[in-house]
C-alpha cells in the first residue's frame, strides 16, 4: 500500500522541519561559541546533528515506501543572537514542543488514513519528543536555578560539554 495522501504529504514536510530543527540549532550553537560556554555549543552542535538524522531517517522511510520525494527550501531560523545560555536553551525547549505537535499531527493524520505503517513509524518520533523536551527543559530549569551565578552557570557547561553524541 501507498502512503495515503495526507500523510506522505506531512510526513515530506517534515523532513524539512527536522532541518529546520537542525538549522535552529546550528544557528544557536554558533551564537554561543563566541561566549564562555564552549560546552553548551557544542551540545547545540551535536543536537543539530540528531536532528539532520531525524530527517534522513524520514527521508529513508518515504523512500521505502515509494513515495514521491517533494523538494522543498529549508526556511531561516527567526534568531540568531541569544543573549544569554537561558534564552537559548528556552527557544529550544520551546521549539521541540513545536514538532511535537508537528510529530503528532502526522500520527493523528496516518492512523486517520487507516496508514497504520506509517502511524507506527511515526511513534518512535513521538517517543524521541519526550526526550527532547525533557533535555532541554532540564537546561531550563538549571539555567534559571543559577540565574546570574557565572560559576553555576559554567558548572551547567560543564554538564552540557559531556555530552558525546
Ligand atoms: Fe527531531
Ligand atoms: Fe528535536
Amino acid at each position: 500500500m501507498k502512503i495515503p495522501e495526507k500523510t506522505q504529504k506531512l510526513l515530506n514536510e517534515q523532513f524539512y522541519n527536522e532541518l529546520y530543527a537542525a538549522h535552529v540549532y546550528f544557528a544557536i550553537s554558533a551564537c554561543l561559541k563566541h561566549s564562555p560556554y564552549q560546552g553548551m555549543s557544542k551540545w547545540m552542535q551535536l543536537q543539530a546533528k540528531e536532528e539532520m538524522e531525524h530527517a534522513m531517517k524520514i527521508y529513508g522511510y518515504l523512500i521505502e515506501r515509494g513515495a514521491k520525494f517533494a523538494v522543498d527550501s529549508v526556511k531561516k531560523p527567526e534568531k540568531s543572537d541569544f543573549s544569554s545560555p537561558l534564552e537559548a536553551f528556552k527557544t529550544a525547549y520551546e521549539h521541540e514542543q513545536l514538532v511535537s505537535a508537528q510529530i503528532e499531527r502526522i500520527y493523528e493524520t496516518a492512523n486517520g488514513e487507516k496508514d497504520w505503517v506509517s502511524a507506527d513509524f511515526i511513534s518512535w518520533f513521538m517517543k524521541e519528543q519526550v526526550e527532547e523536551e525533557k533535555n532541554t527543559y532540564a537546561f531550563v530549569r538549571a539555567l534559571e536555578y543559577a540565574g546570574e551565578d557565572k560559576v553555576l552557570i559554567m558548572d551547567i557547561d560543564k554538564w552540557a560539554g559531556n555530552r558525546s553524541e
